[in-house]
């Protein structure tokens, strides 16, 4: 298991160091990739400790595996949980937990704004097994006061939500949630543990998309869950993982989120310094119509940004006057940002949600759940930003043309 001889150091030195000795490993500085799916047993008693959960051993790698556990303790320490989960991909670490925390007949109330197929997975996946979904405006904590019941047991959002932008106060939902015996999971993929730490704000559970900015080079798909309370940790390994999902990781993976987490808070930092330039430039452009941006002085969340968030994050999106349309024109004028989706990668994409990750949505829904059809995402990237703000700077005009 890993170690933790560097527990008191700061953010960057656990994002490469944290449970690893190389002396432990032959003197190999990068941990080894542990790729067996099975483990000997010394002897037959040995395996059915394991299997009883009585015994600590690996046993079996949907479970639990040595790459995995090392990925899962500098995880923990980056966002000061007791204990982690890796999933093969964010869907499966939303998935697993949700599983493992609901019961037919209880209530999420989620916030109003969600990547959409982790609304698909509530909407159309829970509530067919008898669960009920409401959502509801958590970026009021009264709201959520008046609508927790007898049966509410979760409390699911993002913040910053994707694609809108909408922030949540994590302290004040979870100061409210927690008065009702409700638990708090806050989807922190836009985040990372670098800009925001839920679970010191008062969550119970922070998932990750880690296909995001943890990998950081759109060549992995991988999810993980951070707890603060470490059965419920367990409860989500040995039930939403090994039983209800099998969404494993592959320890190859592994490998490479944590090559990504050498480098998260200066590529972190870079994203965050770029986006800033991109909103600047989008809110003087006589294109735009809304631009939304936590580190504009004019979001209507800024306080709460600066309170909540480190540095406001490398995600943009923004509205074109002409709606639709002019973000049609925008999208195909580009030519160093490239159309696609996902987020958090070296590249800057832009991508269109109510077409593409939020098709899971009905245009009714979108409407009411505040994802406008004109709205455009950015994923600001890692290229020289002036060659960022050159591209989107003449595709707006372009868009303008009408
Ligand atoms: C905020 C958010 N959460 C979860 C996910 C799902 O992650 P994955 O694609 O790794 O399953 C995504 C994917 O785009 C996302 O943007």
């Amino acid at each position: 298991m890993a170690s933790d001889h560097n527990i008191h150091s700061g953010f960057s030195t656990r994002a490469i160091h944290f449970g690893y000795n190389p002396a432990d490993h032959q003197g190999a500085l990068v941990p080894p990739i542990h790729t067996s799916a099975t483990y000997a047993f010394p002897d037959a008693a040995y395996g059915g400790r394991c299997f009883a959960g009585t015994e600590s051993g690996y046993f079996y790698s949907r479970v639990s595996n040595p790459t995995l556990a090392l990925l899962e303790a500098r995880l923990a320490s980056l966002e000061e949980g007791v204990g982690a989960v890796v999933f093969g991909s964010g869907m499966g670490a939303i998935t697993a937990t949700l599983w493992s925390m609901l019961e037919q007949g209880d209530e999420v109330l989620a916030d109003l704004t969600l990547y959409g197929c982790t609304f698909s997975f509530l909407n159309h996946g829970l509530t067919r097994f008898g669960v009920t979904v409401r959502h509801i405006d958590l970026t009021d904590p009264q709201v959520l006061a008046q609508a927790i019941g007898p049966k509410t047991r979760v409390v699911y959002f993002e913040s910053p939500s994707n694609p809108n932008m909408r922030l949540i106060d994590i302290a004040a939902i979870s100061c409210v949630a927690h008065a009702a015996g409700v638990k708090v999971v806050v989807d922190n993929t836009y985040c990372t543990p670098y800009l925001q730490q839920p679970l010191v704000l008062g969550a119970d559970v922070s998932v990750h998309s880690m296909t995001k900015y943890l990998g950081g080079h759109g060549d992995l798909m991988a999810g993980a869950a951070i707890f603060a309370d470490p059965e419920l940790a367990m409860r989500v390994r040995v039930f939403g993982l090994k039983d209800m999902t099998g969404a494993v990781m592959s320890s190859q993976d592994a490998h490479l989120v944590m090559r990504g987490l050498k480098t998260l808070t200066l590529r972190m930092d870079r994203h965050c310094q770029s986006a800033q330039k991109v909103a600047e430039l989008l809110q003087s452009h006589p294109a735009t119509e809304h631009v939304y941006f936590p580190g504009l002085p004019s979001f209507p969340q800024y306080e709460l940004a600066k309170r909540q968030m480190r540095l406001f994050g490398g995600m943009v999106a923004f509205e074109l006057k002409g709606g639709m349309a002019a973000g049609i024109r925008f999208m195909d004028a580009l030519q160093l940002v490239t159309r696609a989706v996902s987020l958090g990668d070296a590249e800057t994409l832009a991508q269109h949600p109510a077409s593409m990750t939020h098709a899971t949505y009905t245009p009714e829904e979108r409407a009411a759940h505040g994802i406008s059809e004109g709205l455009v995402r950015l994923s600001v990237g890692l290229e020289d930003p002036q060659d960022i703000l050159a591209d989107i700077a003449q595709a707006l005009d372009t868009a303008a043309k009408a």
